[in-house]
């Protein structure tokens, strides 16, 4: 395994699939590349459970977490995906607007 210092994980479980999070992948992914961003591995994985914390369930899917900050996003579409990478990954500042949760460290 190559060296990183970001693991940025994005759910793909079925209710953030139906709101687009294969998109939200193939788009991190690619930006990634594009902008020649190091260091920063990236993983799907199933339900986060994020989609039952509300009544409407999958309110606020996609959710996507960076680690090692322990920062969880919601709702985060194609259209976010620059903003998280511009201000969290490469400044290391939390994107209040998209913020559900933080890992207690
Ligand atoms: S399917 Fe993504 S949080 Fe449940």
């Amino acid at each position: 395994m190559k060296p990183y210092s970001k693991h940025i994980l994005l759910c793909t479980g079925k209710t953030c699939a139906t709101k687009g999070s294969e998109d939200v992948l193939k788009r991190l992914r690619e930006n990634i590349d594009e902008d020649g961003l190091k260091g920063i591995k990236t993983s799907k994985g199933g339900c986060f459970g994020v989609c039952k914390e509300t009544e409407e369930r999958g309110i606020l899917c996609p959710v996507v977490v960076v680690y090692p900050e322990g920062i969880w996003y919601e709702r985060v579409d194609t259209d976010n995906i620059d903003e998280i990478l511009d201000k969290h990954i490469k400044k290391g500042k939390v994107v209040e607007r998209l913020f559900h949760y933080k890992l207690e460290q």
